[in-house]
């Protein structure tokens, strides 16, 4: 198989580019090399540029799910950047529970969740909090552009191990041990998070309702500037007033653009 030229190099990044708004710089061919090597030679195919036009011909949408799986980095963990777990359980739950309490409603967004543990350690958080009041609403919902780590997040086995960060009482009170290795969520939790296929580069968000919280966290460290503040400009739009946006701690903010207030790091708010 031939190694990808650097006009092979451009087509992809720009097609992943305005696709999926992920951003790659020059350093970033040989991953790109690295994740489609194995793709092309199961293919049969002997170049990226016949790799390329199979792709963008392929109406099945087979090529471009294995594409969208080579690409994306799906790393993720329960209680990863646990603060924000405790100001979502000590201050935006609170806020949900006094502010909404004729709806009973609460509207959560996790965009770009991976294989779910970020959905699943929010979900234990308001199960938890709403543990003594059963009229609320907890339904979540939860997205990403991968169907592969969806299907995970549907399936909601985990390893012993991973599971290992959360609370012991959760780990037996919202998975059922399977084994030695693993462990599988239950059906009580499952049932309330929706997980849904949703690329944030769609030009257009159509949701009945605007949320409370959006949860966006390393997602959007691999869009450009603009992309990000055009997104964000999005979230804002379908956030409650004084509702919440949670980013990676890795990521920030354009302050002069964005309409929402800087609260801590990685923590927004939509004024009330
Ligand atoms: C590193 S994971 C972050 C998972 C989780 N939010 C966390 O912080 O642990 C980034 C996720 O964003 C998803 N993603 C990347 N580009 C996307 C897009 N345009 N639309 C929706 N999801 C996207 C990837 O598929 C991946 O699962």
């Amino acid at each position: 198989m031939k190694d990808i030229t650097e006009k092979e190099f451009n087509m992809i990044r720009t097609y992943i580019k305005s696709t999926f708004g992920i951003n790659l710089g020059d350093e970033k061919r040989s991953l790109v090399y690295s994740r489609l090597r194995t793709v092309l030679q199961d293919k049969n195919i002997d170049s990226f540029s016949d790799y390329y036009d199979y792709l963008i011909a392929d109406k099945s949408g087979e090529a471009v799910t294995t594409f969208i799986d080579k690409i994306t980095t799906n790393h993720t963990f329960f209680m990863r950047e646990v603060d924000h777990f405790y100001y979502f359980r000590d201050t935006v739950l609170p806020f949900i529970k006094t502010e909404f309490e004729r709806e009973k409603d609460l509207r959560l967004w996790c965009a770009g969740c991976s294989s779910g543990e970020e959905s699943y350690t929010l979900q234990m958080f308001i199960q938890d909090f709403f543990k003594n009041d059963k009229s609320w609403n907890t339904e979540i919902l939860a997205t990403d552009i991968s169907t592969t780590v969806l299907d995970k997040a549907v399936y909601g086995v985990y390893t012993n191990e991973s599971i290992a960060a959360l609370p012991r009482t959760w780990q037996s009170e919202y998975f059922i041990r399977q084994d030695a290795e693993t462990s599988v969520v239950t059906d009580a939790v499952k049932k309330l998070i929706t997980y849904r296929k949703f690329n944030l580069m769609d030009e257009k968000f159509h949701f009945r309702k605007k949320f409370q919280v959006i949860f966006c966290r390393n997602v959007m460290i691999y869009f450009d500037a603009k992309t990000r503040d055009e997104l964000v400009q999005k979230f804002y739009d379908l956030t409650e007033p004084g509702g919440y946006l949670f980013i990676g701690h890795s990521e920030s903010l354009n302050h002069t653009n964005t309409k929402y207030k800087y609260l801590m790091p990685a923590t927004y708010r939509r004024e009330k």
